[in-house]
C-alpha cells in the first residue's frame, strides 16, 4: 500500500519526458516542473531528460524550453538559468532498439554524473497510439526496472473504448505493478476538485444532508468557449464523450457521490470511487444528448461551425457536446438525478457542480402571494472564479413578508491568491510517491463499461449555435422531470 505523502521532499531522481518537444510538454509539463523547483522542499535534486524523435541537442532543447517558460511569464534570465542547469535531451530518431539502448546508456550516464540513485519517472506525454509501443520498447531495454523506483505517468485518454483500455492496462501490468503507474487526469490536480472531499468530509454540517433525503438533483457542467482550435484531427477521433465525460466528469461524479473513505490515501479513495461508479445504472439512450456546434457569435465575433474547423471531415458526426442523466442505484442516491453537460463553443467558460436541496416539508411561505421561494443551492465553482456560493432565502427588511434569495460566497482568490497549476501538484505527487490523485485501472474500466454502449449505439447528433448552451434537447432532458439547468 502506498503511503500518503506528508509533503516531505522527494528523493533525488531523474524525470524523463517522452514527447518533450510537444505542446503538452512546453505548455504544461516544463512550466510545472520549473515552478515546483522554486520550492526548496519539493525534492532533494533532479535532472530532467527530454526525449523525442526530433534531432535536438541539449542546447537547442534548453533554448526552446526557456522560450516556452518566458512566454508563460517566467523572467527570461531565470528561465535560462534553470534550463541550463536542469534540462537534457535525447533524440529517439527512428525509435528502434538501437535508439532505446542509447537512451538507457544516456540515462545511466546522467545518473552517474549527477549522483542520482536510480529513481526514475517516465512521463509519456504522447498520443494514445504511441503508448503501447513505448511501453514495450522501454521494457525491451530493461528500462521498466531501475536501481531505485520506476514510475510510469500516462496522460489521458486511457484507451478509446473498453477493450482498448483493457488491452492497455494489461500491457502496462505486464511490466509494471499497478502502484508504479500514475494515470494522470489533470482535473484531479485542481485544488477546487480536491476541495470536494474536504468540503464534504471536513465540514460536519454537509454530510448529514448529502443524500437522497435532502438533495433533489445534482448538475455538473464543464463548459468551454473555445472550439477545437488546432486539434481538429485529434478531436475527430475523440469527441466530447471520450475527451471530457468518460474521464474528467466521471471523476467529478465519483468525488461528489462516493462514501467517505477510511483514509485519504490512494487505495481507500480508489475503492470508494470504484464502488460508486459501479452503482451507476446503464445509460438509457433517451437520457443522452449529443450535439455539434454550428457557426455562431462568441462575443462580437462570428465563429465557424465544427465542420469548418481545420482537420475536421466535412460530414463529421463527432459530438462536441454531451448532456446526460445518470442514476446512481445505491442507498445514498437512489432517485436523485445527476445531470451532466459539457461542450465546446458554449456561452461561458465554467466548470461547476450545483447541488439543489429539496423544498422544506411544509411550504408555509408559498401562501403569501408576493413570496418568491427558491430552493437552497450549493454551487461549487471549480473554475474560473474558484470558490462556492450558497443560496439562502431571507426576509426582506420592512413591513410585509417578502422573501429574497441571497448568495453567501467564498472565493479562493480573495482568501489565498493565485492557485497552483494542476500539473505542478500532480508531478510532485508522482516523485513523492503519492497516488491518491491518480486514476486506477479499475476506475477507467468501470467508467468505460458505462460509456462503451453509448459509443456503439450513438444518439442522433443535434446542432447548436456557437455561443449558446447547447441543443434544445439538453434542456428537454431536465424538463421531463420538472427541472431546468441552473443559470450560469
Ligand atoms: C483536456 C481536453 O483534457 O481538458 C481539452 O482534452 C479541454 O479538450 C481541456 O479543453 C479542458 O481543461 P480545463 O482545465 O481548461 O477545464
Amino acid at each position: 500500500m502506498q503511503l500518503v505523502s506528508q509533503g516531505g521532499p522527494a528523493p533525488r531522481h531523474l524525470f524523463v519526458i517522452f514527447g518533450a518537444t510537444g505542446d503538452l510538454s512546453y505548455r504544461k509539463l516544463i512550466p510545472a516542473l520549473y515552478h515546483a523547483d522554486q520550492d526548496p522542499k519539493a525534492h532533494e535534486g533532479h535532472a530532467i531528460l527530454g526525449v523525442a524523435r526530433a534531432a535536438l541537442t541539449d542546447e537547442q532543447f534548453r533554448i526552446a524550453a526557456a522560450e516556452a517558460l518566458t512566454q508563460s511569464g517566467v523572467h527570461k534570465a531565470d528561465a535560462e538559468r534553470w534550463a541550463n542547469k536542469t534540462l537534457f535531451f535525447q533524440s529517439l530518431g527512428e525509435s528502434g532498439p538501437k535508439e532505446y539502448q542509447a537512451l538507457r546508456t544516456r540515462i545511466e550516464t546522467l545518473e552517474r554524473e549527477h549522483k542520482l540513485p536510480g529513481h526514475r519517472a517516465f512521463n509519456l506525454a504522447l498520443p494514445l497510439p504511441a503508448f503501447a509501443p513505448t511501453v514495450e520498447r522501454l521494457a525491451e531495454v530493461g528500462l521498466n526496472k531501475s536501481p531505485g523506483w520506476t514510475r510510469l505517468i500516462i496522460e489521458k485518454p486511457f484507451g478509446q473504448d473498453l477493450s482498448s483500455a483493457k488491452a492497455l492496462n494489461d500491457l502496462i501490468h505486464k511490466y509494471y505493478a499497478e502502484d508504479h503507474v500514475y494515470r494522470l487526469d489533470h482535473y484531479l490536480g485542481k485544488d477546487t476538485v480536491q476541495n470536494i472531499l474536504v468540503f464534504r468530509f471536513a465540514n460536519s454540517m454537509f454530510e448529514p444532508i448529502w443524500n437522497r433525503d435532502k438533495i433533489e438533483k445534482i448538475e455538473i457542467t464543464v463548459a468551454e468557449q473555445l472550439g477545437v482550435e488546432s486539434r481538429g484531427a485529434f478531436y475527430e477521433n475523440a469527441g466530447a464523450l471520450r475527451d471530457i465525460v468518460q474521464n474528467h466528469m466521471m471523476q467529478l461524479v465519483a468525488l461528489v457521490a462516493m462514501e467517505p473513505p477510511a483514509l485519504i490515501e490512494a487505495d481507500s479513495v480508489g475503492n470508494e470511487k470504484v464502488k460508486v461508479l459501479k452503482s451507476i445504472l446503464p445509460l438509457d439512450k433517451e437520457h443522452v444528448v449529443f450535439g455539434q456546434y454550428g457557426k455562431g457569435m462568441m462575443g462580437n465575433e462570428v465563429v465557424p461551425g465544427y465542420l469548418g474547423e481545420k482537420g475536421v471531415a466535412p460530414n463529421s458526426n463527432t459530438e462536441t457536446f454531451v448532456a446526460a442523466k445518470l442514476s446512481i442505484n445505491n442507498w445514498r442516491w437512489q432517485g436523485v438525478p445527476f445531470y451532466l453537460r459539457t461542450g465546446k463553443r458554449l456561452a461561458k467558460k465554467a466548470t461547476r457542480i450545483v447541488v439543489t436541496f429539496r423544498r422544506p416539508p411544509v411550504a408555509m411561505f408559498d401562501t403569501y402571494g408576493s413570496c418568491v421561494f427558491t430552493q437552497n443551492r450549493l454551487e461549487l465553482l471549480l473554475q474560473p472564479d474558484e470558490g462556492f456560493n450558497m443560496t439562502v432565502d431571507v426576509k426582506q427588511p420592512g413591513s410585509g413578508l417578502h422573501l429574497q434569495t441571497q448568495r453567501m460566497r467564498f472565493r479562493y482568490a480573495e482568501a489565498f491568491g493565485k492557485l497552483p497549476e494542476a500539473y505542478q501538484t500532480l508531478l510532485l505527487d508522482v516523485v513523492r510517491g503519492d497516488r491518491t490523485l491518480f486514476v486506477r485501472s479499475d476506475e477507467i474500466e468501470t467508467s468505460w463499461e458505462l460509456f462503451d454502449p453509448v459509443l456503439q449505439n450513438r444518439p442522433e447528433l443535434k446542432q447548436y449555435a456557437s455561443g449558446s448552451w447547447g441543443p434544445q434537447e439538453a434542456e428537454d432532458l431536465l424538463v421531463s422531470r420538472g427541472h431546468q439547468w441552473t443559470e450560469i
